[in-house]
C-alpha cells in the first residue's frame, strides 16, 4: 500500500490544527512537515515550537523534512516536540553517518533526502543507518513546482540499489509536483511513499485526492 504524506506547507497556516484534522479524516498516513531556514533553501517556514503545538492534534506519524543548514542543532528540540522521523539532506551534512546516528540516538527514525542533481552513490555506505530515502522530484524550497521527469530513472536505479543490498524495506519517498498523473509514474518507478502539498490541500475533496494518489 502506498503511504501518503500530505505536506502541510500547502495548508492554511491560520487554521493549521483543522487542516491536520482534515487530512487525517481524509485518510492520510503521515504528516509531512517541511522545515526551511532561508539558507539551505530560499524560503522560511516553521520550527520545533510549531511542531510541538500540532503534536496533540493528531496521532499520525510526523515525517519532518529538514531543508536547513546545520540540521543537527534542531534534533533535540524536534525530538521533544514529537517528531517521529527526521529526514536530512545529504547536501547539508558533511558527516552524514554521524548525523544519522544522532537522530536515532534521540529515538527517532532517520531518512536522507537527495536534491535532483545529487547522485545515489552518496547512499552506498549509509543504508544501514536509515529507513527512508527521499528523492526530490523538484528543487526544494517551494510548493507548487513542476515534477522533474528525469527523476524516474533515478527511482528505478534506487530500487536496484536497495535490492542489491537486500534493503527493500527502506521507504522510497518522492516530494514535489505529485498529483494523480505523476503519482502513477513514480509508483511504477518504485516509490512507495508520496508527499503531496498543493494537490491534496487544493482539492475540494481531500479524501478523493488521497485515494487518487494510491
Ligand atoms: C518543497 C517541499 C515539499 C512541498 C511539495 O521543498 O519539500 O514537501 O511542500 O509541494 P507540492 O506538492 O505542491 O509540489
Ligand atoms: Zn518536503
Amino acid at each position: 500500500m502506498t503511504i501518503i504524506a500530505p505536506s502541510i506547507l500547502a495548508s492554511d497556516f491560520a487554521s493549521l490544527g483543522d487542516e491536520i484534522r482534515s487530512i487525517e479524516a481524509a485518510g492520510a498516513d503521515w504528516v509531512h512537515i517541511d522545515i526551511m531556514d532561508g539558507h539551505f533553501v530560499p524560503n522560511l517556514t516553521f520550527g520545533p515550537p510549531v511542531v510541538a503545538m500540532i503534536r496533540p492534534v493528531t496521532k499520525l506519524f510526523f515525517d519532518a523534512h529538514l531543508m536547513v543548514e546545520n540540521p543537527q542543532s534542531l534534533f533535540p528540540a524536534l525530538a521533544a516536540a514529537g517528531a517521529d522521523r527526521i529526514t536530512v539532506h545529504a547536501e547539508a551534512c558533511v558527516h552524514l553517518q554521524r548525523t544519522l546516528s544522532e537522530i536515532k540516538g534521540l529515538g527517532m527514525k532517520a531518512g536522507v533526502a537527495l536534491n535532483p542533481q545529487t547522485p545515489l552513490s552518496v547512499l552506498e555506505y549509509i543504508l544501514d543507518d536509515i529507513d527512508l530515502v527521499l528523492i526530490m522530484t523538484i528543487n526544494p524550497g517551494f510548493g507548487g513546482q513542476s515534477f522533474l521527469p528525469s527523476m524516474l530513472p533515478k527511482l528505478r536505479q534506487l530500487r536496484e540499489m536497495l535490492e542489491r543490498h537486500g534493503r527493500q524495506d527502506i521507504h522510497v519517498q518522492v516530494d514535489g509536483g505529485i498529483n494523480a498523473e505523476t503519482a502513477a509514474l513514480v509508483r511504477e518507478a518504485g516509490a512507495n511513499s508520496l508527499v503531496a502539498g498543493t494537490y491534496i490541500f487544493g482539492h475540494e475533496n481531500r479524501a478523493a485526492a488521497i485515494a487518487s494518489l494510491r
